[in-house]
């Protein structure tokens, strides 16, 4: 029998949860929630939805219903979460897990008391690319990664609306793209503690909605008249193994274009991510630059919301743990949210579980 999915939140990203659940013989989108009625209507019309909420509780109250996606804006992820997991029932959770550590506590001790399935929706580990790398990885070709550079600029790009409210988002660039790129190397990177963050955040050029004939991804509500988050952070994120990360990221800045770049370097090989998979090597004295033949990481967003979801599904079917597990979110939310910390009190932020030598 068909699992029956209900889709919380039903704007910009819910399309790419929506198609992939129809795309997926085992699914049965059953049901639709959105604070805005004819949005979720509409959705609902589109993909045959039976049933139309506004509160997601009254939604979440259907024993029939087994699953649901969680689409909303940060700050809900959280409790929704916990919530769905109360009510009985599988999670796939939109990234950020949610706003701060705390709450990433909360969702964790949910999902250990629901016994149920709960994916973090971070969708660049269902990349076929990082998926091909991650076996050359875990093949051993780039031996120990000790250093991974992480950047993804944008030029134009403040999604406006509740992206921009901080007490809606959690924060901009840094909670909004850095959580994927911080996560992939750190995934690929084969997950290690985290021992501290340095990081300097930005608010210096405002939102930019003044710019003319440049178009950008929008929230569905787009407002350009609120904007309390970063412009622009940068981070140096130290594990406990010695290996590190630096990253930045913009929603906007004086760059010439946008950019996406995620470099790894171990001490067997290196790779390049993006734009292109390139794995770097050496043998008989000579330097390999390697090009996997896979299709480059924008060529359809849809196949890695579609392998997401695949996943989800499958785990709910078998009960296995997903590759995106709670752990993970929790993990990251201690790195985003101490890279915070670290701009506003202008130094290092600690983890040691340890005690410091004095
Ligand atoms: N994985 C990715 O690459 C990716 C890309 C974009 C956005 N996202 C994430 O997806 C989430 C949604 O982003 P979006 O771009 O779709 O935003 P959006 O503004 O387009 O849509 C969010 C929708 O959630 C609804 N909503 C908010 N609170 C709700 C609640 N309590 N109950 C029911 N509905 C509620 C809003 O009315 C809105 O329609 C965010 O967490 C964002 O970080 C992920």
């Amino acid at each position: 029998m068909a699992m029956k999915v209900g889709v919380i939140g039903a704007g910009s990203i819910s399309e790419f949860h929506l198609k992939a659940y129809m795309n997926n013989p085992d699914v049965e989108l059953y049901a639709i929630c959105d604070l805005n009625e004819e949005r979720a209507k509409e959705k609902a019309a589109k993909y045959g939805i039976k049933f139309v909420h506004t509160n997601y509780e009254e939604m979440l109250q259907d024993p029939e219903l087994e699953a649901v996606s969680v689409c909303t804006w940060n700050n809900t992820h959280a409790p929704i979460s916990i919530a769905a997991l109360n009510a009985g029932k599988h999670v796939l959770s939109e990234k950020p897990l949610c706003k701060t550590v705390d709450e990433a506590l909360r969702v964790e001790e949910a999902v250990k008391k629901s016994n149920k399935v709960f994916q973090i929706g971070y969708v660049r580990r269902y990349e076929p690319s990082t998926n091909v790398l991650k076996s050359f990885i875990d093949s051993g070709d780039l031996g120990e990664i000790y250093y991974a550079k992480a950047s993804y600029i944008r030029r134009l790009g403040n999604p406006g609306g509740w992206f921009a409210d901080k007490e809606r988002s959690g924060g901009g660039p840094l909670i909004d793209l850095g959580v994927h790129i911080i996560d992939i190397c750190w995934y690929l990177m084969g997950k290690p503690k985290v021992k501290s963050v340095s990081g300097n955040v930005y608010q210096k050029l405002g939102n930019r909605s003044n710019i003319q004939n440049l178009s950008f991804y929008k929230a569905a509500d787009y407002d350009p008249n609120v904007n309390t988050v970063e412009d622009m952070a940068n981070a140096l994120v130290r594990f406990e193994n010695g290996a590190s990360i630096f990253v930045d990221v913009s929603f906007t800045a004086h760059a010439k274009k946008d950019e996406i770049s995620l470099k790894l370097y171990g001490d067997k090989g290196g790779a390049e991510v993006d734009p292109n998979l390139v794995i770097m090597s050496e043998k008989h004295d000579t330097i390999l630059n390697t090009e996997p033949q896979v299709d480059p990481i924008s060529a359809d967003y849809a196949v890695p919301f579609q392998n997401e979801i695949n996943h989800f599904i499958e785990c709910c079917k078998t009960g296995n743990r997903p590759i995106s597990p709670i752990e993970d979110g929790v993990e990251m939310m201690k790195i985003l949210c101490g890279i915070y910390e670290s701009s506003e009190k202008k130094s290092e932020i600690h983890f040691n579980t340890e005690p410091q030598p004095v």
